[in-house]
C-alpha cells in the first residue's frame, strides 16, 4: 500500500517542485558587492535566483549610464547563480554610480533565445583607488568563526564612510559545510554593511581550508588571478595578502591525506619573492602584509607558522616590510620590530577586537578597537 501511495505521490510532488521553481519571481538573492578594486578596474558580484544576462550599468558624474557585461571565451556570461561583472578602463580616484540589471532568460535553444523581465537594482556608489590620494584607510577583521552578529556589532563603530577598502584576515568561518554559511557567516553581513560600496580583500585563515565546501569559497570572491596570495596598490601603499595555509603538518590525521599545503606554500613563496621585487612593490612607500598566521620567530610555533617563519621570514626581512597585520592567536599583541626575529613590527589583533588604521605620506597609525567601538590600544610605525 505505502509502494503504491508513492506511485502517485512522488510525480505530484516533483510537479509541485518544478512548478515552483518556474514561478519564482526573478530577484536579486544577494548583493551586490565589490571585489577586486583597483585604480582603473572593479568586478561587481552578485546572485540571482534565475537563468539571467547579467550586466551593471554604470556612470561617472553626469554621463549616461553604460551597460557592461563579463564574457568568457567569446560568449557572454549567462547564470542562474552567482555572478561577477568585471570592469576595466575605470578612471583613477573616480566616483562612479552603477545599478544592477539581469535580464531573464526564458527559453534558450540552439538558434532561438527567448528573454524575459529585465530587473534593475536601485543605484550604488564606489569609487577607484589613486595614486595620487593623500591617505589610505583600511579596517581588519580576523577570527569571526561565523558569528556574523560579532562583524555587525564591529562594523556598528567602525567609519565606514572613510575606508578606502577592507580587510578579512582570515578564519571568518570556522570551517566551510555549504553555500548558505557563506551568506549567513559574513557575506551578507559585509553586503548589508558596506560591500555594495567598499571592497574587501580575503586573505586565507587555516580555518577556511575546513570542511567540505572549503573548495567553493573562491567562487564566491573574485581575486586578483584566482589566487588566496596577492598584491594591491591603494595610493603609497602596497598591502602583500599571504595564505599561510593550515597550522598543523599535512599528515595530521583529522586532514585525512587532503591537505597540500606545503607544496603550496612553497608556490606560494616563489611568487613572493617576484612580488617583492616587483616596481609596485619597489616603489610603494609603505608596505604592509597580511596574514592570518603571524609570521614571527618564536620556539612556540606550530607547525604552519614555524614553516612560513622558516621560508617566507627571510624574504619578507630582507624586503624591508613596514608592518604585518595578522590574527590566528586570539590574543591582541603588538611584537617589536626587534623582537619578531625579521625586522619589522607585528600587529596581531584578537577575536574580541579588530583594527583601523591609516596611511599618510610619513606613517602608518592603528587603532586597535573592542567590540563597543572603543580604541583598547593605539601604534604609529614611521617610515624606515
Ligand atoms: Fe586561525
Amino acid at each position: 500500500m505505502r509502494n503504491y501511495l508513492m506511485i502517485f505521490l512522488i510525480p505530484f510532488l516533483l510537479g509541485n517542485y518544478c512548478f515552483a521553481q518556474e514561478n519564482e519571481v526573478l530577484t536579486f538573492s544577494h548583493g551586490p558587492y565589490l571585489q577586486n578594486v583597483s585604480e582603473t578596474g572593479a568586478t561587481i558580484c552578485f546572485n540571482t535566483n534565475r537563468l539571467v544576462v547579467p550586466g551593471v550599468m554604470i556612470k561617472s558624474g553626469n554621463n549616461d549610464f553604460e551597460l557592461k557585461v563579463s564574457s568568457t571565451d567569446g560568449l557572454v556570461n549567462v547564470g542562474n547563480h552567482i555572478h561577477k561583472v568585471r570592469i576595466e578602463n575605470l578612471k583613477p580616484g573616480q566616483l562612479y554610480e552603477y545599478k544592477l540589471v539581469a535580464k531573464e532568460i526564458e527559453e534558450y535553444y540552439p538558434y532561438i533565445v527567448v528573454f524575459g523581465d529585465t530587473l534593475i537594482s536601485k543605484s550604488y556608489s564606489f569609487k577607484t583607488f589613486s595614486t595620487t590620494q593623500k591617505q589610505v584607510n583600511f579596517t581588519v577583521f580576523c577570527d569571526i568563526h561565523d558569528q556574523a552578529t560579532k562583524l555587525a556589532k564591529y562594523l556598528d563603530s567602525n567609519a565606514i564612510e572613510k575606508q578606502d577598502c577592507y580587510f578579512l584576515n582570515g578564519d571568518i568561518l570556522g570551517h566551510i559545510e555549504e553555500e548558505a554559511q557563506v551568506y549567513s557567516s559574513f557575506l551578507d553581513t559585509c553586503i548589508r554593511k558596506f560591500a555594495s560600496e567598499k571592497p574587501f580583500y580575503y586573505a586565507r585563515g587555516n580555518h577556511e581550508t575546513r570542511g567540505k565546501f572549503a573548495r567553493q569559497l573562491k567562487n564566491y570572491l573574485d581575486l586578483p588571478d584566482n589566487k588566496y596570495y596577492y598584491g594591491l596598490t591603494i595610493a603609497n601603499t602596497r598591502f602583500v595578502i599571504l595564505d599561510g595555509g593550515e597550522d598543523k603538518p599535512d599528515t595530521t590525521t583529522v586532514y585525512a591525506g587532503l591537505a597540500d599545503f606545503d607544496n603550496y606554500r612553497l608556490k606560494e613563496l616563489e611568487w613572493l619573492k617576484k612580488e617583492v621585487v616587483s616596481e609596485e612593490f619597489v616603489n610603494a612607500q609603505f608596505k604592509i602584509v597580511i596574514v592570518h598566521m603571524p609570521i614571527k620567530q618564536d620556539k612556540k610555533n606550530w607547525y604552519g607558522m614555524a614553516f612560513l617563519a622558516e621560508h617566507f621570514g627571510p624574504v619578507l626581512k630582507e624586503s624591508k616590510i613596514d608592518l604585518m597585520i595578522s590574527g590566528h592567536t586570539h590574543k591582541n599583541a603588538w611584537i617589536k620590530s626587534n623582537d619578531s626575529g625579521f625586522g619589522y613590527p607585528v600587529m596581531i589583533s584578537s577575536n574580541n577586537n579588530y583594527i583601523e588604521a591609516q596611511v599618510n605620506k610619513s606613517e602608518i597609525s592603528i587603532q586597535l578597537k573592542d567590540l563597543d567601538g572603543k580604541i583598547v590600544d593605539e601604534y604609529v610605525v614611521g617610515k624606515r
